[in-house]
Protein backbone atom coordinates (compact mmCIF):
# COMPACT_ATOMS: atom_id res chain seq x y z
CA UNK A 1 0.00 0.00 0.00
CA UNK A 2 1.57 3.52 -0.85
CA UNK A 3 0.08 6.35 0.84
CA UNK A 4 -0.81 9.77 -1.07
CA UNK A 5 2.73 11.17 -0.34
CA UNK A 6 1.43 14.58 -0.85
CA UNK A 7 0.52 14.69 2.49
CA UNK A 8 4.08 14.88 3.03
CA UNK A 9 4.12 18.16 1.44
CA UNK A 10 1.60 19.98 3.71
CA UNK A 11 2.40 21.66 6.92
CA UNK A 12 2.14 19.85 9.83
CA UNK A 13 -1.13 21.42 10.64
CA UNK A 14 -3.72 23.75 9.58
CA UNK A 15 -3.53 27.01 10.19
CA UNK A 16 -6.46 27.37 12.60
CA UNK A 17 -5.59 23.80 14.30
CA UNK A 18 -2.38 25.41 15.02
CA UNK A 19 -3.87 28.89 16.45
CA UNK A 20 -5.69 26.74 18.54
CA UNK A 21 -2.86 23.90 19.65
CA UNK A 22 -0.83 27.27 20.62
CA UNK A 23 -3.72 28.83 22.62
CA UNK A 24 -4.86 25.35 24.83
CA UNK A 25 -0.82 24.90 25.30
CA UNK A 26 -0.91 28.81 26.93
CA UNK A 27 -4.78 27.94 28.82
CA UNK A 28 -3.29 25.17 30.64
CA UNK A 29 -0.37 26.95 31.48
CA UNK A 30 -2.07 29.84 32.68
CA UNK A 31 -5.91 28.64 33.51
CA UNK A 32 -6.37 32.01 35.51
CA UNK A 33 -6.05 34.31 32.49
CA UNK A 34 -8.94 35.69 30.21
CA UNK A 35 -8.87 34.23 26.56
CA UNK A 36 -10.58 36.48 23.86
CA UNK A 37 -10.76 35.00 21.01
CA UNK A 38 -10.83 36.78 17.87
CA UNK A 39 -8.88 34.11 15.61
CA UNK A 40 -10.92 31.71 13.56
CA UNK A 41 -13.89 33.63 11.87
CA UNK A 42 -16.47 31.41 14.06
CA UNK A 43 -19.96 33.40 14.93
CA UNK A 44 -20.75 33.88 18.70
CA UNK A 45 -24.38 34.94 18.38
CA UNK A 46 -26.89 32.38 18.56
CA UNK A 47 -29.27 31.30 15.56
CA UNK A 48 -32.13 33.36 14.90
CA UNK A 49 -35.50 32.79 16.05
CA UNK A 50 -36.74 32.03 12.50
CA UNK A 51 -34.16 29.31 12.01
CA UNK A 52 -34.64 27.80 15.73
CA UNK A 53 -38.31 27.46 15.24
CA UNK A 54 -37.94 25.86 11.57
CA UNK A 55 -35.42 23.17 13.22
CA UNK A 56 -37.44 22.08 15.77
CA UNK A 57 -40.79 21.76 13.09
CA UNK A 58 -38.64 19.91 11.00
CA UNK A 59 -37.70 17.53 14.18
CA UNK A 60 -40.99 17.09 14.66
CA UNK A 61 -41.54 16.08 11.20
CA UNK A 62 -39.06 13.50 11.66
CA UNK A 63 -40.76 11.91 14.47
CA UNK A 64 -44.35 11.34 12.61
CA UNK A 65 -44.32 8.31 10.22
CA UNK A 66 -46.82 11.06 7.50
CA UNK A 67 -43.80 13.75 7.40
CA UNK A 68 -40.59 11.23 8.44
CA UNK A 69 -38.13 11.55 5.67
CA UNK A 70 -35.37 9.35 4.94
CA UNK A 71 -32.27 9.83 2.49
CA UNK A 72 -32.75 13.24 0.48
CA UNK A 73 -31.87 14.01 -2.84
CA UNK A 74 -27.83 14.54 -2.63
CA UNK A 75 -28.18 17.64 -4.45
CA UNK A 76 -30.69 18.83 -2.09
CA UNK A 77 -34.52 19.26 -1.24
CA UNK A 78 -35.68 21.99 -3.60
CA UNK A 79 -37.63 23.72 -1.21
CA UNK A 80 -34.26 24.88 -0.40
CA UNK A 81 -32.63 25.22 -3.50
CA UNK A 82 -36.06 27.33 -4.76
CA UNK A 83 -35.20 29.82 -2.11
CA UNK A 84 -31.77 30.09 -3.08
CA UNK A 85 -32.95 30.66 -6.85
CA UNK A 86 -34.91 33.58 -5.82
CA UNK A 87 -32.03 35.27 -3.90
CA UNK A 88 -30.08 34.85 -6.78
CA UNK A 89 -32.95 36.59 -9.10
CA UNK A 90 -32.85 39.65 -6.41
CA UNK A 91 -29.43 40.96 -8.41
CA UNK A 92 -30.43 39.36 -11.88
CA UNK A 93 -28.71 36.43 -11.93
CA UNK A 94 -30.95 33.43 -13.34
CA UNK A 95 -29.93 30.05 -12.23
CA UNK A 96 -31.87 26.67 -13.22
CA UNK A 97 -32.70 24.66 -9.84
CA UNK A 98 -30.11 21.94 -11.29
CA UNK A 99 -27.39 24.11 -11.30
CA UNK A 100 -27.66 24.85 -7.28
CA UNK A 101 -26.46 21.97 -4.99
CA UNK A 102 -26.73 22.08 -1.54
CA UNK A 103 -23.45 21.32 0.52
CA UNK A 104 -22.09 21.25 4.09
CA UNK A 105 -20.18 24.15 3.62
CA UNK A 106 -17.80 26.14 1.47
CA UNK A 107 -14.83 24.29 2.74
CA UNK A 108 -15.95 20.88 2.22
CA UNK A 109 -16.93 21.93 -1.24
CA UNK A 110 -14.06 24.03 -2.32
CA UNK A 111 -11.95 20.71 -1.53
CA UNK A 112 -14.70 18.45 -3.17
CA UNK A 113 -14.74 20.21 -6.37
CA UNK A 114 -11.32 18.95 -7.03
CA UNK A 115 -12.27 15.23 -7.61
CA UNK A 116 -13.80 16.37 -10.85
CA UNK A 117 -11.03 18.53 -11.88
CA UNK A 118 -7.54 16.50 -13.83
CA UNK A 119 -4.34 16.69 -11.57
CA UNK A 120 -2.41 17.81 -14.02
CA UNK A 121 -3.84 21.87 -14.11
CA UNK A 122 -1.58 24.39 -13.06
CA UNK A 123 -3.50 26.37 -10.35
CA UNK A 124 -3.36 30.25 -9.41
CA UNK A 125 -4.21 31.13 -5.97
CA UNK A 126 -3.87 34.45 -4.25
CA UNK A 127 -1.39 35.14 -1.83
CA UNK A 128 -1.91 35.67 1.27
CA UNK A 129 -5.51 33.16 0.96
CA UNK A 130 -7.91 31.54 3.20
CA UNK A 131 -5.11 27.85 3.42
CA UNK A 132 -7.82 25.19 2.32
CA UNK A 133 -7.34 26.51 -0.98
CA UNK A 134 -3.59 25.63 -1.15
CA UNK A 135 -3.72 22.75 1.23
CA UNK A 136 -6.42 20.92 -0.68
CA UNK A 137 -4.01 21.39 -4.18
CA UNK A 138 -1.11 20.41 -2.16
CA UNK A 139 -2.92 16.66 -1.80
CA UNK A 140 -4.12 16.31 -5.19
CA UNK A 141 -0.39 17.63 -6.19
CA UNK A 142 -0.98 20.17 -8.92
CA UNK A 143 1.32 22.65 -9.65
CA UNK A 144 0.19 25.72 -7.87
CA UNK A 145 1.50 29.37 -8.71
CA UNK A 146 0.89 32.39 -6.70
CA UNK A 147 -0.67 35.81 -7.46
CA UNK A 148 0.57 38.42 -4.93
CA UNK A 149 -1.90 40.64 -3.23
CA UNK A 150 -0.23 43.26 -1.16
CA UNK A 151 -0.76 47.23 -0.69
CA UNK A 152 0.98 48.28 -3.79
CA UNK A 153 -2.24 46.36 -5.95
CA UNK A 154 -4.86 46.82 -3.11
CA UNK A 155 -4.71 43.44 -1.90
CA UNK A 156 -6.57 42.73 -4.93
CA UNK A 157 -4.50 40.68 -8.18
CA UNK A 158 -5.79 41.27 -11.56
CA UNK A 159 -4.63 38.68 -14.38
CA UNK A 160 -1.60 38.65 -16.22
CA UNK A 161 -1.78 37.72 -19.57
CA UNK A 162 1.95 35.74 -19.51
CA UNK A 163 1.06 33.69 -16.79
CA UNK A 164 -1.31 30.65 -17.63
CA UNK A 165 -3.04 29.46 -15.09
CA UNK A 166 -5.81 26.78 -15.84
CA UNK A 167 -7.47 26.81 -12.45
CA UNK A 168 -8.04 29.89 -10.76
CA UNK A 169 -8.87 30.83 -7.06
CA UNK A 170 -10.96 34.30 -6.07
CA UNK A 171 -12.74 34.96 -2.71
CA UNK A 172 -14.45 38.38 -2.93
CA UNK A 173 -14.96 39.45 -0.12
CA UNK A 174 -11.25 37.99 0.30
CA UNK A 175 -10.35 36.27 3.38
CA UNK A 176 -8.29 37.89 4.62
CA UNK A 177 -7.14 40.62 2.90
CA UNK A 178 -10.89 41.77 3.30
CA UNK A 179 -11.33 43.73 -0.25
CA UNK A 180 -14.14 43.23 -2.64
CA UNK A 181 -13.22 43.41 -6.29
CA UNK A 182 -15.74 45.81 -8.15
CA UNK A 183 -17.51 44.45 -11.55
CA UNK A 184 -15.15 45.32 -14.03
CA UNK A 185 -12.05 44.13 -11.96
CA UNK A 186 -14.18 40.44 -12.17
CA UNK A 187 -15.23 40.99 -15.43
CA UNK A 188 -11.28 41.14 -16.45
CA UNK A 189 -11.00 38.09 -14.64
CA UNK A 190 -13.82 36.46 -16.51
CA UNK A 191 -12.83 37.46 -19.68
CA UNK A 192 -9.06 35.74 -19.16
CA UNK A 193 -10.65 32.98 -17.96
CA UNK A 194 -12.74 32.72 -21.18
CA UNK A 195 -9.48 33.44 -23.31
CA UNK A 196 -7.47 30.50 -21.25
CA UNK A 197 -10.32 28.31 -21.29
CA UNK A 198 -9.72 28.43 -17.50
CA UNK A 199 -11.94 27.92 -14.71
CA UNK A 200 -12.57 30.55 -11.99
CA UNK A 201 -13.43 29.00 -8.28
CA UNK A 202 -15.17 31.84 -6.83
CA UNK A 203 -15.70 31.83 -2.84
CA UNK A 204 -18.69 34.16 -2.17
CA UNK A 205 -18.97 32.64 1.39
CA UNK A 206 -18.63 36.31 3.13
CA UNK A 207 -21.33 38.06 0.43
CA UNK A 208 -23.29 38.98 3.31
CA UNK A 209 -20.97 41.72 4.56
CA UNK A 210 -21.42 43.51 1.26
CA UNK A 211 -22.46 46.99 2.87
CA UNK A 212 -21.57 48.83 -0.75
CA UNK A 213 -24.79 47.92 -3.06
CA UNK A 214 -22.22 48.97 -6.00
CA UNK A 215 -20.21 45.96 -5.46
CA UNK A 216 -20.63 42.45 -6.92
CA UNK A 217 -22.20 39.91 -4.09
CA UNK A 218 -21.63 36.80 -7.12
CA UNK A 219 -19.38 36.81 -9.79
CA UNK A 220 -22.91 35.63 -11.93
CA UNK A 221 -23.20 39.20 -12.03
CA UNK A 222 -20.38 39.47 -14.80
CA UNK A 223 -21.69 38.50 -18.32
CA UNK A 224 -20.12 35.26 -19.33
CA UNK A 225 -19.28 34.28 -15.73
CA UNK A 226 -21.64 31.20 -16.31
CA UNK A 227 -19.60 30.09 -18.79
CA UNK A 228 -16.24 29.98 -16.79
CA UNK A 229 -16.75 30.20 -12.94
CA UNK A 230 -18.36 28.09 -9.88
CA UNK A 231 -19.58 29.83 -7.08
CA UNK A 232 -19.43 28.54 -3.80
CA UNK A 233 -21.29 30.07 -0.59
CA UNK A 234 -22.30 29.20 2.57
CA UNK A 235 -24.39 30.25 5.45
CA UNK A 236 -21.86 29.76 7.91
CA UNK A 237 -21.17 33.64 8.52
CA UNK A 238 -24.40 34.83 6.51
CA UNK A 239 -27.33 32.80 9.45
CA UNK A 240 -24.26 31.77 12.08
CA UNK A 241 -24.32 28.38 10.76
CA UNK A 242 -20.90 27.21 11.93
CA UNK A 243 -21.94 24.73 14.07
CA UNK A 244 -25.00 23.92 12.33
CA UNK A 245 -23.40 23.35 8.90
CA UNK A 246 -25.16 24.25 5.48
CA UNK A 247 -23.96 26.16 1.93
CA UNK A 248 -24.75 25.61 -1.37
CA UNK A 249 -23.01 25.41 -4.63
CA UNK A 250 -23.26 26.87 -8.15
CA UNK A 251 -22.10 24.68 -11.00
CA UNK A 252 -23.63 25.71 -14.21
CA UNK A 253 -24.76 23.95 -16.94
CA UNK A 254 -22.79 26.14 -19.28
CA UNK A 255 -19.69 24.92 -18.02
CA UNK A 256 -18.16 22.31 -20.47
CA UNK A 257 -14.08 21.48 -20.88
CA UNK A 258 -13.24 18.94 -23.70
CA UNK A 259 -16.36 18.42 -24.42
CA UNK A 260 -17.79 17.48 -20.95
CA UNK A 261 -20.23 19.11 -18.78
CA UNK A 262 -19.31 19.88 -15.18
CA UNK A 263 -22.61 20.25 -14.16
CA UNK A 264 -23.22 16.51 -14.77
CA UNK A 265 -19.31 15.52 -13.32
CA UNK A 266 -20.73 16.95 -9.85
CA UNK A 267 -23.71 15.63 -9.72
CA UNK A 268 -22.14 12.04 -10.56
CA UNK A 269 -19.68 12.80 -7.90
CA UNK A 270 -22.29 14.52 -5.28
CA UNK A 271 -24.92 11.51 -6.01
CA UNK A 272 -22.06 8.61 -5.54
CA UNK A 273 -20.06 9.98 -2.11
CA UNK A 274 -22.08 12.41 -0.74
CA UNK A 275 -25.23 11.82 1.39
CA UNK A 276 -26.52 15.39 0.95
CA UNK A 277 -27.23 17.54 4.04
CA UNK A 278 -29.56 16.47 6.41
CA UNK A 279 -33.63 17.23 6.03
CA UNK A 280 -33.56 19.46 9.59
CA UNK A 281 -30.72 21.59 8.76
CA UNK A 282 -32.13 22.01 5.16
CA UNK A 283 -35.51 23.49 6.80
CA UNK A 284 -33.38 25.43 9.22
CA UNK A 285 -31.66 26.95 6.18
CA UNK A 286 -34.89 27.22 3.92
CA UNK A 287 -35.87 29.84 6.96
CA UNK A 288 -32.64 32.01 6.44
CA UNK A 289 -34.23 33.10 3.36
CA UNK A 290 -37.74 33.78 4.51
CA UNK A 291 -38.71 37.54 4.64
CA UNK A 292 -38.79 37.19 9.36
CA UNK A 293 -35.18 35.28 8.87
CA UNK A 294 -33.73 38.05 6.35
CA UNK A 295 -35.19 40.88 9.19
CA UNK A 296 -33.49 38.66 12.03
CA UNK A 297 -30.43 37.82 10.39
CA UNK A 298 -29.53 41.37 9.16
CA UNK A 299 -29.71 42.12 12.94
CA UNK A 300 -27.01 40.07 13.83
CA UNK A 301 -24.93 41.07 10.42
CA UNK A 302 -25.41 44.48 12.41
CA UNK A 303 -24.66 43.47 15.30
CA UNK A 304 -20.89 42.18 14.29
CA UNK A 305 -20.30 45.57 11.91
CA UNK A 306 -20.69 47.36 14.74
CA UNK A 307 -18.07 45.28 16.32
CA UNK A 308 -15.89 46.19 13.44
CA UNK A 309 -16.40 49.96 13.99
CA UNK A 310 -14.93 49.50 17.71
CA UNK A 311 -11.78 47.61 16.27
CA UNK A 312 -11.50 50.07 13.64
CA UNK A 313 -11.41 53.08 15.08
CA UNK A 314 -9.35 52.16 18.18
CA UNK A 315 -6.93 51.14 15.46
CA UNK A 316 -6.81 54.41 13.51
CA UNK A 317 -6.78 56.37 17.49
CA UNK A 318 -3.76 54.33 18.35
CA UNK A 319 -1.81 54.66 14.74
CA UNK A 320 -2.27 50.78 13.73
CA UNK A 321 -2.46 50.58 10.22
CA UNK A 322 -5.77 48.70 8.83
CA UNK A 323 -7.69 47.34 6.34
CA UNK A 324 -11.33 46.73 6.10
CA UNK A 325 -14.49 46.08 8.81
CA UNK A 326 -16.74 47.80 6.45
CA UNK A 327 -17.58 45.03 3.61
CA UNK A 328 -16.33 42.22 5.35
CA UNK A 329 -16.27 40.84 9.14
CA UNK A 330 -12.08 40.93 8.86
CA UNK A 331 -10.02 43.38 9.82
CA UNK A 332 -6.60 43.15 8.39
CA UNK A 333 -3.42 45.57 10.01
CA UNK A 334 -0.16 45.46 9.88
CA UNK A 335 1.45 44.75 12.84
CA UNK A 336 2.96 47.39 15.14
CA UNK A 337 6.50 48.23 15.67
CA UNK A 338 7.57 46.29 12.22
CA UNK A 339 6.80 42.69 14.30
CA UNK A 340 6.79 39.45 12.43
CA UNK A 341 2.86 38.07 12.50
CA UNK A 342 3.52 35.04 14.56
CA UNK A 343 5.66 36.90 17.33
CA UNK A 344 2.71 39.59 17.69
CA UNK A 345 0.27 37.02 17.86
CA UNK A 346 2.35 35.52 21.33
CA UNK A 347 2.44 39.30 22.20
CA UNK A 348 -1.00 39.62 22.27
CA UNK A 349 -1.94 36.29 23.68
CA UNK A 350 0.82 36.54 26.22
CA UNK A 351 0.34 40.39 27.17
CA UNK A 352 -3.64 40.74 26.37
CA UNK A 353 -4.66 37.29 26.49
CA UNK A 354 -6.02 38.43 22.78
CA UNK A 355 -6.16 36.17 19.81
CA UNK A 356 -6.02 36.54 16.32
CA UNK A 357 -4.78 34.98 13.31
CA UNK A 358 -1.46 35.55 12.07
CA UNK A 359 -1.17 36.66 8.24
CA UNK A 360 1.73 34.54 7.86
CA UNK A 361 -0.22 31.86 7.92
CA UNK A 362 -2.37 32.68 4.91
CA UNK A 363 0.43 33.15 3.10
CA UNK A 364 4.55 34.84 2.49
CA UNK A 365 2.99 38.09 1.55
CA UNK A 366 0.64 38.00 4.54
CA UNK A 367 4.06 38.45 6.70
CA UNK A 368 3.91 40.76 8.74
CA UNK A 369 0.17 41.62 8.77
CA UNK A 370 -2.80 40.08 11.10
CA UNK A 371 -6.40 39.52 10.93
CA UNK A 372 -9.07 40.17 13.31
CA UNK A 373 -12.60 38.62 13.76
CA UNK A 374 -15.55 40.96 14.15
CA UNK A 375 -17.62 37.73 14.77
CA UNK A 376 -16.58 37.70 19.30
CA UNK A 377 -19.38 39.34 21.25
CA UNK A 378 -19.39 43.19 21.45
CA UNK A 379 -18.03 42.79 25.47
CA UNK A 380 -15.26 41.01 24.31
CA UNK A 381 -14.36 43.12 21.53
CA UNK A 382 -14.79 46.30 23.83
CA UNK A 383 -12.28 44.66 26.22
CA UNK A 384 -10.00 43.60 23.25
CA UNK A 385 -9.95 46.76 22.32
CA UNK A 386 -8.79 48.44 25.82
CA UNK A 387 -5.83 46.11 25.20
CA UNK A 388 -4.90 47.06 22.67
CA UNK A 389 -5.15 51.04 23.71
CA UNK A 390 -2.89 49.70 26.86
CA UNK A 391 0.05 47.82 24.91
CA UNK A 392 -0.32 50.33 21.66
CA UNK A 393 -1.17 53.99 22.77
CA UNK A 394 2.29 55.34 23.51
CA UNK A 395 3.94 54.48 20.01
C1 LIG B 1 -11.62 31.73 8.83
O1 LIG B 1 -11.45 32.09 9.99
O2 LIG B 1 -10.85 32.02 7.90
C2 LIG B 1 -12.81 30.87 8.56
O3 LIG B 1 -13.69 30.91 9.61
C3 LIG B 1 -12.42 29.50 8.36
C4 LIG B 1 -13.53 28.76 7.69
O4 LIG B 1 -14.57 29.32 7.37
O5 LIG B 1 -13.32 27.58 7.46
Amino acid sequence: MIPNTNYGKLKDSYLFSEVARRVAEYSKAHPEKEIIKMGIGDVTLPLCTAVVEAMKKAAEDMGKAETFHGYGPEQGYDFLREKIKAYYAENNVELDLNEIFISDGAKSDLGNILDILGKDNTVLIPDPVYPVYVDTNVMDGRNIIYADANESNGFLPMPDEKVKADIIYICSPNNPTVDVYNIEQLKEWVDYATANNSLILFDSAYESFVADKSLPRSIFEVEGAKKCAIEFCSLSKTAGFTGTRCGYTVVSNELVYDGMKLNKLWLRRQTTKFNGVSYIVQKAAEAVFTPEGRKQIAENIMYYRENARIITNTLGEIGIQYYGGINSPYIWLKCPDDMDSWAFFDKLLTTAGVIGTPGAGFGKNGEKYFRLTAFSSKENTQKAMLKFKELFSAK
